[in-house]
């Protein structure tokens, strides 16, 4: 089946349940679900219950995709995200953003996405905010793969402004007016699963990353695709500095993301609110 009839059945399934036809779309990084506690819910659905919706694989994932009102807009948040080093294609990995899209999907104009990610910046250090600039896809595939659909988006998508300025600003904004400190900066993408080596940081670093993660490009490149406008926001969860670097484990990851995570939440709810 393509890709196309297996987003309208997810939107068909999904509009049998709700009517609501959401402006913003939230996508919730690992240990950075919280913000999901200030949405007003009118309905939540089982990521298994949707036709071709991926199920994830990673247990600190739940699959739910969330609709209600936050600070008085309509919103789709997803809670769990898939990746790519869970074995989906990239088509799959990014099927949620294509059923949120305005263009064939619910309605979604705006996408914010949140993750964890390793520090590089040496000015960076764990439980930093880092608004994303712009990013490096390194993940060595790309979801735009195959025909194109000129009804989802053009063949050749233009990058040079992947993540909204006018977003960015607002961010930046919302932020000060919070009094919480934020950086800005450049996201690379890899494939994972594996942490990186001290000699793939210091390359990371030395092509231009402020930090690295495994997610967040592939949905950011189908977003763009779809004439979507995207405000990336990663945690900086763990030091990834290639001199001093210690080993870093999962809940370490987990426990840094849940600790920070108060303070992404009252920036998304805050920005949500000023769209
Ligand atoms: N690499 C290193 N550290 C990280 C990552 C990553 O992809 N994600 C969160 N912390």
């Amino acid at each position: 089946m393509e890709l196309r009839e297996q987003v309208n059945e997810a939107v068909a399934y999904i509009r049998k349940h709700t009517k609501m036809r959401p402006e913003v779309g939230i996508i919730l990084g690992t240990g950075l679900g919280g913000l999901v506690k200030e949405i007003r819910k009118e309905i939540v659905l089982d990521y298994d219950e949707i036709p071709h919706f991926p199920i994830s694989t990673v247990e600190s994932h739940h699959g739910k995709l969330i609709f209600g009102t936050l600070g008085g807009k309509k919103v789709v948040a997803m809670k769990g995200r898939f990746h790519f080093y869970e074995g989906y294609t990239m088509q799959r990995v990014t099927f949620p953003v294509r059923v949120m899209s305005h263009k064939i999907g619910l309605g979604v104009k705006t996408l914010l996405i949140s993750n964890a990610a390793g520090g590089m910046n040496p000015d960076f250090r764990r439980g930093d905010l880092m608004i994303i600039s712009d990013h490096i896809n390194l993940q060595g595939d790309n979801p735009l793969i195959g025909p194109n659909d000129g009804e989802m988006g053009p063949r050749f998508p233009d990058m040079s402004e992947p993540y909204s300025q006018a977003l960015i600003e607002c961010a930046e904004h919302v932020a000060a007016s919070l009094k919480i400190d934020i950086r800005k900066g450049v996201f690379v993408a890899v494939q994972g699963p594996n942490l990186e080596t001290r000699a793939e940081y210091r390359f990371l670093r030395g092509i231009g990353a402020d930090a690295v993660g495994m997610s967040t490009v592939p949905e950011n490149i189908v977003a763009n695709h779809m004439g979507m406008r995207v405000l990336g926001i990663s945690i900086i969860t763990d030091e990834c500095f290639p001199d001093t670097l210690k080993p870093v484990t999962v809940e370490e990851v987990i426990a840094v993301a849940n600790k920070a995570e108060p303070k992404l939440t009252k920036i998304m709810k805050e920005l949500v609110k000023r769209l």
